[in-house]
């Protein structure tokens, strides 16, 4: 799943119109996934706009708390669910649903409760506040088996002081396409901001 793009543009939209211009930016800007959250009304009705119009573009469901989210975000075309903490009810209902997940967790209980239930791939969230990097390493060194996907507080100046740590699958974050520049409808801004984060991060 993060195999090709160790970097998750995180989304925050509400309007349905700027979801495919807004893919197509990520797309050309050298990334073939995105996360858009549920902390819009129109979240859903992106995702849909996505896999109807983009249908290239790997597009996972974020900020899902709720089971009726699930339901919501599968009937849309996600491919997968992200969320900021660890619900094992969520959990559950994406088993049912057949739709992988990515729970957030950021503490020793919480990384074993996720392995408990079958899980070793967690968004560690938020990853600045909760410690960074030097967090991530020191939690790498009794759960050796766990791949972290670190977001929160993320950007362009510390994306690869993650990315060098051996158990950090992928970077999330806002920075390459905050909320301003979709309202604006400032795409070209995202697509300058995607290629610079690759270059960056191809230079290392
Ligand atoms: C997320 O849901 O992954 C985070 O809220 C993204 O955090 P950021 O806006 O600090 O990148």
């Amino acid at each position: 799943m993060f195999n090709d793009n160790r970097i998750i543009p995180v989304i925050i939209i509400s309007d349905e119109k700027k979801a495919v211009p807004l893919a197509k930016a990520i797309w050309d800007g050298g990334l073939s996934c995105m996360e858009i959250t549920l902390r819009t009304k129109q979240a859903a009705d992106c995702i849909k706009a996505i896999r109807i119009g983009f249908p290239s573009m790997h597009v996972y469901a974020g900020t899902v708390l709720t089971v009726n989210q699930v339901d919501e975000v599968v009937g849309a075309g996600a491919e997968c669910v992200v969320t900021p903490g660890l619900n094992q009810l969520v959990v559950s209902k994406c088993r049912e649903k057949k739709i992988p997940v990515v729970p957030g967790c950021c503490t020793p209980t919480e990384i074993e409760q996720a392995l408990s239930l079958g899980i070793d791939i967690i968004k560690f969230f938020p990853a600045e506040a909760a410690g960074g990097c030097k967090m991530i390493r020191a939690l790498s060194a009794p759960y050796g088996n766990v791949r972290f996907v670190p977001t929160g507080g993320i950007d362009i100046s510390n994306v690869n002081n993650y990315l060098t740590i051996k158990s950090v699958l992928a970077c999330g974050g806002s920075w390459m396409a905050p909320d301003e520049w979709i309202k604006n409808g400032q795409f070209e801004n995202v697509y300058n901001s995607v290629k610079e984060t690759l270059t960056l991060i191809n230079q290392n």
